[in-house]
């Protein structure tokens, strides 16, 4: 039922099979577009299978707000900047319980905004300058709708790889070395277009990455590479601006694995680290406003459509951003939702919702997916990121194709002869970026677990085990008939061997 709206348009219009889509993706074109902007389009944001939202505890929520008007007119008036006090207290004591730091978060460090990828367009409009702000260096693949953001706000996108343990520093820090060099040759100290304000800054960087359960790579940075980040980002005084928006979302890789707590954070997100590693954003000859903040989201854990999240930073930094000038005209946005989400956090409906029906949810959908992934396709030597890790989660699986199968046309061969979709790496390169080693993913897709009826994900990945299978052997057929022809023509073929 749940993509049955869908297929007249990103599936197969003539398979006899149902469609099963592992990409997920809204889309609206009144006339079909030409095939790869009808893929670009069809991608969107991921959603979450409708009988996983809480309608019930939203509906709950809703009634206690509108029942008391001592709640319901703020919550029909326009908001503070900073947003509804009630949810940024609730999640500040989620968030302590959850992610465990050094000393509690205070609301003072939280601001609600309008989800994250609204915020990310608030961080950029207070904390960036076209100018000033030289790049903004962005974990690759990348969550592709972000690219726009950037985009809007006129600044430069430059791609950063990953290795098995998160982003590459070293060639992220020589990459920000030359750039500075650069400038420096060209005595370029770029003054920035924008004027000064008394509760921002312009940052000369800004990095942008999904370090725990990754959209779309799937993996965890380490923490390490996270301590590392953040030091290199005071270096180069850049903004580290994260989207935490899938850390809640977390189960065991396996079944047999033990002791896990999953209603506490794997790891210290990176503005964690920010707040205590050397000193934090007091530390001697620092400006307050720290080098990190993450954007937080109810999109993945109560729905999409109430369009609302949060950030968290130093109090300073999370000032600036209850200054943007949409928030001083009328408040923070997502007011009434915001309202309905604190009674959600203060009654604790949400966070059960989180550990007892997502989190055991998305980790039996997991785990269906890669059962049938290990005996389908790494056989046919397909790959799967990070493999040694005790807890998983996010919303999907990336998965790096068996040698000289190109994701375009598995993409291509699954819609057409599976009437399965799924997500062609190349979709999350960073435009105008793609050259260095670790930025192009032509041998990649990405599949997503969240969408699709839970019945369907196995036979998903059988299908698509047929496509490659189909691929293999034409590929062994032509490197058949060369060989022959070879032959006849008398010359012998090279194997790798003889390169030795
Ligand atoms: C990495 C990432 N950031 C942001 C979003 C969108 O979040 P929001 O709905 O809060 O704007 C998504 C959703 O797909 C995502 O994967």
């Amino acid at each position: 039922m749940a993509a049955s709206n869908f297929s007249e348009v990103v599936g197969s219009a003539s398979s006899s099979k149902k469609l099963i889509n592992l990409l997920r993706g809204h889309v609206s074109f009144p006339s079909l577009p030409p095939a790869p902007l009808l893929l670009l389009a069809a991608l969107g944001p991921l959603w979450p299978n409708t009988s996983l939202l809480p309608t019930r505890l939203i509906e709950k929520g809703t009634r206690r707000v509108l029942q008391d008007p001592s709640i319901a007119f703020p919550a029909l008036l326009y908001a503070p900047d900073n947003g509804d006090l009630k949810l940024r207290q609730n999640l500040a004591s989620w968030l302590t319980d959850f992610y465990q730091p050094a000393a509690p978060i205070s609301d003072e460090r939280i601001a609600v905004t309008g989800g994250a990828s609204q915020n990310l367009a608030n961080l950029l409009q207070v904390f960036t300058d076209p100018v000033y702000t030289r790049n903004v260096w962005i974990v690759a693949p990348a969550y592709m709708l972000a690219f726009r953001i950037f985009d809007d706000s006129g600044l430069k996108l430059r791609a950063v790889p990953e290795d098995e343990q998160g982003i590459d520093i070293k060639y992220l820090r020589s990459e920000i070395r030359k750039t500075e060099d650069r400038a420096q040759a060209q005595s370029n100290s770029s003054e920035p277009i924008k004027p000064q304000r008394p509760w921002s800054k312009f940052y000369r960087h800004v990095i942008y990455a999904v370090p725990t359960f990754s959209n779309p790579s799937f993996k965890t940075m380490t923490r390490k590479r996270r301590e590392q980040l953040v030091g290199l980002a005071r270096e180069y005084d850049a903004l580290i601006i994260t989207d935490d928006v899938y850390d809640f979302l977390q189960w065991p890789s396996s079944l047999t694995a033990k002791d896990v707590s999953l209603d506490k954070a794997i790891l210290p997100r990176i503005v964690d680290v920010d707040r205590y590693h050397d000193g934090g954003a007091e530390r001697e000859g620092a400006d307050g406003f720290g080098n990190s903040v993450s954007n937080g989201s109810f999109s993945k854990i109560a729905g999409p459509g109430l369009r609302t999240g949060w950030c968290e930073g130093t109090s300073k930094l999370v000032y600036g951003v209850s200054q943007t000038g949409s928030s001083r005209s009328g408040g923070a946005p997502s007011q009434i939702a915001a309202t309905f989400l604190a009674e959600m956090l203060a009654s604790g409906d949400l966070q059960r919702h989180v550990y007892e029906v997502l989190q055991p949810s998305y980790g039996r959908r997991y785990r269906k997916m890669v059962t049938v992934i290990e005996k389908e396709l790494i056989p046919l030597g397909a790959r799967l990121p990070q493999t040694d890790r005790d807890i998983v989660g996010g919303y999907f699986i990336w998965l790096t194709l068996p040698s000289g199968i190109e994701s375009t046309a598995v993409v291509q061969r699954a819609k057409e002869e599976e009437n399965v979709v799924v997500a062609q790496g190349e979709i999350f390169e960073v435009p105008g970026d793609t050259e260095h080693a670790g930025t192009h993913f032509e041998n990649d897709i990405r599949m997503c677990f969240a969408w699709e009826d839970e019945d369907a994900l196995a036979e998903g990945i059988e299908r698509l085990a047929r496509v490659i299978r189909t691929l293999q052997s034409e590929q062994q057929d032509r490197g058949a008939q060369s060989a022959q022809s070879a032959t006849q023509h008398g010359t012998t073929v090279a194997s790798a061997k003889d390169f030795w």
